[in-house]
């Protein structure tokens, strides 16, 4: 019979590797709250339409990538391919409403596309992003970017730029798209069966391709920066002015569009100098203007970004150990097992991490078994400690032993692991 195996472009987060992706989350949403931004989770399973109708029906996302299926009611559901759409959602439905504005959201969790697996890409993965919600200027733009790169910054990540666009507004864009369209159309049988397709879906998705010939063509092409009309200009260089304020460096990158239907006006990523331009970006985001109403909610304006905490944490190293070290307890002989469960309950509850071993292995085994799981100390129950009511408190490290009562061991075990602590 062959395993179960688990599904492609999912993976399994081991004990050793999993505190840096809980690192760099635990990290985003402490730099977020210090900008104001609360916690809000969401549900993982959402209606079809909501991404349909939010991210857009002829973005790859929804037209390629979505887990949807019908559930046992009838409904089209779908597994959140990002959270936005989402968070604004609850926002709407909610008493987040009538809040004061911006009502400023953070959301870490895990995010599914059916996205070809690869380095950093994969088909679960997980997002932390922000929201501000309910306020149209363009300084709150830079504000999230800055939660963002300050984010970045504590985790130690160099190496990073930010590039920054605007993609115009409803005034503006057509004209631009326009002229795209135009100057791409004598070129549509040299494109891609893909990107052809693209041409006639959102001719805009081309800007960002990879391929060698069309970035030629497009570069001698119409350029996002010469129809802004005058509102979109200011807006970007208020941006630009906040991001200055602010210190980040950033860069305007022209064919910066994103691959989400609900962008109006800024847009930007954070790169990586280890990932492969923009399509391994490490976060990215933009205003969301009109998003609300075409979810069929009163409008608001709104800007966020999203974060990859798998690419995120690829570019960590692991947390520093917390230097309290474990303690294993050791029963030595079935009459024992109960005083140990009762030594390793009162050690727990002095804040120790303690691995209970109260089987029938030998004390060797058992002192070996400590000493491969890391134990710094163990603590060993046999007939004679159980006579005089004593601990045999081993130092694993020091390989030094002392037997001490049983009411003084978890002090003298607190002592023995701090004493390791500082010896290193
Ligand atoms: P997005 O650019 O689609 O934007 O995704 C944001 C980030 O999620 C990416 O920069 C990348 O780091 C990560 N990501 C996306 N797909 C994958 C994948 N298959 N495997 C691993 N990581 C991935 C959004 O999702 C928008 N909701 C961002 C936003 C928030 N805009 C405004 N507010």
């Amino acid at each position: 019979m062959t395993a179960v195996q688990r599904l492609r472009g999912t993976a399994d987060w081991l004990p050793q590797d999993l505190p840096r992706l809980r690192r760099a989350e635990q990290a985003g949403l402490a730099v977020a709250r210090a900008f104001g931004y609360g916690e809000i989770a969401t549900p993982v399973i959402e209606p079809t339409e909501l991404f349909t109708r939010g991210v857009g029906d002829t973005t790859d996302i929804v037209t390629h990538q979505m887990y949807t299926f019908t559930d046992l009611g009838g409904r089209s559901v779908s597994l959140r391919p990002e959270g936005t759409a989402a968070v604004l959602r609850a926002f709407a439905e909610s008493s987040l409403r009538q809040a004061p504005r911006p009502v400023r959201l953070a959301y870490a969790g895990p995010m599914f596309r059916h996205d070809r697996p690869g380095r950093g890409r994969f088909r679960q993965f997980h997002q932390l992003g922000v929201e501000a919600i309910g306020e149209a200027d363009p300084e709150l733009d830079a504000e999230v970017i800055a939660v963002a790169w300050d984010w970045l910054r504590r985790l130690g990540i160099e190496g990073t730029t930010l590039a920054l666009n605007s993609i115009g507004d409803a005034t503006c864009r057509p004209l631009f798209r326009a002229a795209l369209l135009a100057h791409l159309a004598p070129h549509r049988d040299r494109l891609a069966p893909l990107d052809r397709e693209r041409l006639g879906r959102n001719p805009l998705r081309l800007l960002d391709s990879k391929d060698a010939s069309l970035r030629a063509i497009l570069a001698s092409g119409p350029q996002i920066a010469a129809f802004l009309c005058p509102a979109c200009r200011d807006a970007l260089a208020r941006v630009e002015a906040g991001l200055r304020a602010y210190g980040i460096p950033y860069q305007v990158e022209p064919q910066l569009v994103r691959g989400l239907d609900y962008y109006v006006r800024t847009t930007f990523e954070v790169w990586h100098q280890s990932l492969e331009g923009a399509q391994n970006a490490l976060l990215g985001g933009g205003r969301y203007d009109g998003l609300l109403a075409t979810l069929g909610f009163p409008d608001a304006p709104g800007v966020g970004f999203a974060a990859g905490l798998e690419r995120i944490a690829l570019l960590t190293g692991m947390p520093p150990a917390d230097g309290s070290g474990t303690v294993a307890v050791c029963s030595i002989g079935a009459a024992a097992v109960a005083a140990a469960i009762r030594l390793g309950t009162a050690l727990r509850g002095r804040g120790l991490v303690v691995v209970a071993d109260v089987g029938p292995r030998s004390a060797r085994a058992k002192l070996r078994g400590a000493d491969g799981q890391g134990a710094a100390v163990a603590c060993l129950l046999g007939d004679d400690e159980l006579r005089d009511a004593t601990v045999t408190v081993r130092d694993l490290r020091a390989q030094r032993q002392e037997r001490v009562a049983v009411a003084d061991a978890p002090d003298r075990v607190a002592a023995t692991l701090a004493a390791g602590a500082a010896a290193g």
